[in-house]
């Protein structure tokens, strides 16, 4: 049983859909802690109605940036709670070397988009403006791009006409749902495979 460590800034529902996923008996993990850099996001409250350990991220007043001593005390408390697989659900913030080489291969993001297109904020407004007739979402390795790391799956949904980024970004997470704790299952696979 893998031990998941989750990092988010939001509402938490791809978070949730992992959680269910486990109660389903489809993704045999655990979430062993959850930490946010907004004290307010409510995937904190999911995690302490779940009972999960959970905790704000200092980043020392940066608006966007995630500073050197935020990523070397998360890395220190994922390492401490047993994080085995870091998994980035709606993180809004890059990370880099101190957080990244403490789990090579072992951090994984899901992204509304069909990477590599539309990397980066709002991806679901940058498919509408861009006129696009597909977009989807992406799970995939992180390394120290935006959103650059090798996929690991992805699902398409069509963009409608007559879609606001609301319609457009609630029938990709219908699809982050499903595809999330597949990836996760998967990428679980590829590290067992790998200490054999
Ligand atoms: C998700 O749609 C996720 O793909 C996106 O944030 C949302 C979080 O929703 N992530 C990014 O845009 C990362 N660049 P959630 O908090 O309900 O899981």
């Amino acid at each position: 049983m893998i031990r998941l460590g989750i990092l988010g800034s939001g509402s938490g529902s791809n978070m949730q859909a992992i959680l269910d996923a486990i109660a389903a008996g489809t993704l045999a993990a655990e979430i062993s802690l959850v930490l946010s850099d907004l004290p307010e996001a409510y995937i904190l409250e999911r995690a302490a109605r779940a009972d999960i350990p959970n905790a704000h991220i200092d980043c020392h007043g940066f608006k966007s940036k995630f500073p050197d001593e935020a990523q070397l005390q998360v890395a220190h408390d994922l390492k401490e709670a047993g994080v085995e697989l870091v998994c980035l659900a709606g993180f809004m913030r890059l990370l880099r070397a101190p957080l990244l080489d403490h789990f090579p291969g072992r951090i994984i993001n899901i992204h509304p988009s069909l990477l590599p297109d539309f990397p980066g904020l709002y991806a679901w407004t940058q498919a509408l403006e861009a006129g696009a007739t597909e977009s989807g979402c992406t799970v995939h390795y992180v390394d120290s791009g935006m959103d650059t790391g090798p996929i690991i799956a992805q699902a398409a949904v069509p963009v409608l006409p007559d879609d606001s980024p609301e319609t457009l970004h609630a029938r990709i997470q219908i699809q982050e749902h499903r595809i999330y704790p597949e990836a996760i299952a998967e990428a679980t696979r590829r590290l067992a495979e790998d200490s054999d």
